[in-house]
């Protein structure tokens, strides 16, 4: 890259970051999307509002009404943090502690799709899996607010990735009210893929998100991790319901993508979410 490009790529994102929408973003996909943009556009000006537009697909579509973070987390300190029963596990977090949450998830449109299955989808995909240490929950979006419904034993270390700075301090925050062996961390995952092991990797309805950057993104991703077993999803209905179409078509995606890997793949179709268990050979 040249050092003009260099120097667009820099001016660039110091535009796109000075806008309110924009600033809590990951600066290294502001950049990733950015150096894209400018290869294709005329100008640096359109090139800033092609990557504001990406970025808002992306991301900022599913945070229609932006969270107050400060009240929400205020909502969850006033709930009763003590467990139903003392049996070490998450899934006995307090009934007003769910509540709190329940709620919560609501402001993210992709975690709120599963509201009306969370149950189900953890106590399902839970039963088939060995004792979990480690989880990490890539491109989470507010799912880490659904830890209570997780079958998981209290010292289980739990870490979210997303591109939002501000969402990520709120996670942290519930965190450490809601007594999660949790952490954050602020990445790009097509640029930045974490590769150390974990016992359990969620890419909840991820893939096809990454594809709208970089249409290797998926591939590559997966290429990159280590996780004894990934939980990968799809939606399985868009705004206007569900769609058989949709269903299909993304399992041909997935089929595609664990084509000629040494994967034993089990399948869920829930009324929201298609989902794929998988045991790699990573175990
Ligand atoms: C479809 S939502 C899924 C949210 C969550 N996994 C769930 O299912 O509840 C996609 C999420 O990916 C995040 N995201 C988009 N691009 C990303 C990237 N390159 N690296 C990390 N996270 C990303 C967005 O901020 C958004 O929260």
């Amino acid at each position: 890259m040249s050092v003009n490009n260099q120097s667009s790529i820099d001016l660039l994102a110091s535009q796109v970051l000075q806008g309110a929408k924009y600033r809590e973003i990951a600066p290294e996909l502001v950049r990733r999307i950015g150096a894209q943009e400018l290869a294709k556009r005329r100008s640096l000006k359109e090139a800033v509002k092609a990557t504001k537009n990406k970025l808002h697909q992306v991301g900022g579509a599913y945070q229609e009404s932006r969270l107050n973070y400060e009240k929400s987390l205020a909502l969850l300190r006033e709930t009763d943090p003590e467990p139903v029963e003392g049996s070490g596990q998450a899934a006995t977090s307090s009934h007003q502690l769910r509540a709190a949450c329940y709620q919560l998830m609501q402001a993210h449109a992709s975690t709120r799709e599963r509201l009306p299955i969370l149950d189900e989808f953890y106590q399902t995909i839970f039963a088939e899996l060995p004792p979990v240490r480690t989880v990490l929950d890539l491109a989470c979006g507010l799912n880490p607010l659904a830890y209570p419904w997780l079958p998981l034993p209290k010292e289980t270390q739990f870490t979210a990735v997303d591109i939002y700075s501000d969402m990520l301090t709120f996670i942290q925050g519930f965190f450490a009210l809601a007594g999660v062996n949790g952490r954050t961390q602020q990445r790009d995952i097509i640029g930045n893929p974490p590769t150390e092991p974990y016992d359990l990797i969620l890419l909840l309805k991820t893939l096809p998100c990454l594809e709208q950057v970089d249409k290797s993104a998926a591939a590559d991703l997966i290429e990159a991790l280590n996780g004894r077993f990934l939980l990968i999803s799809y939606p399985a209905q868009s705004l206007g319901g569900r769609s058989k179409g949709m269903v299909e078509n993304y399992t041909q995606q997935f089929e595609r993508l664990a084509d000629g890997r040494n994967w034993h793949v089990q399948r869920f179709e829930f009324a929201t979410e298609l989902a794929f268990l998988v045991q790699t050979n990573r175990s």
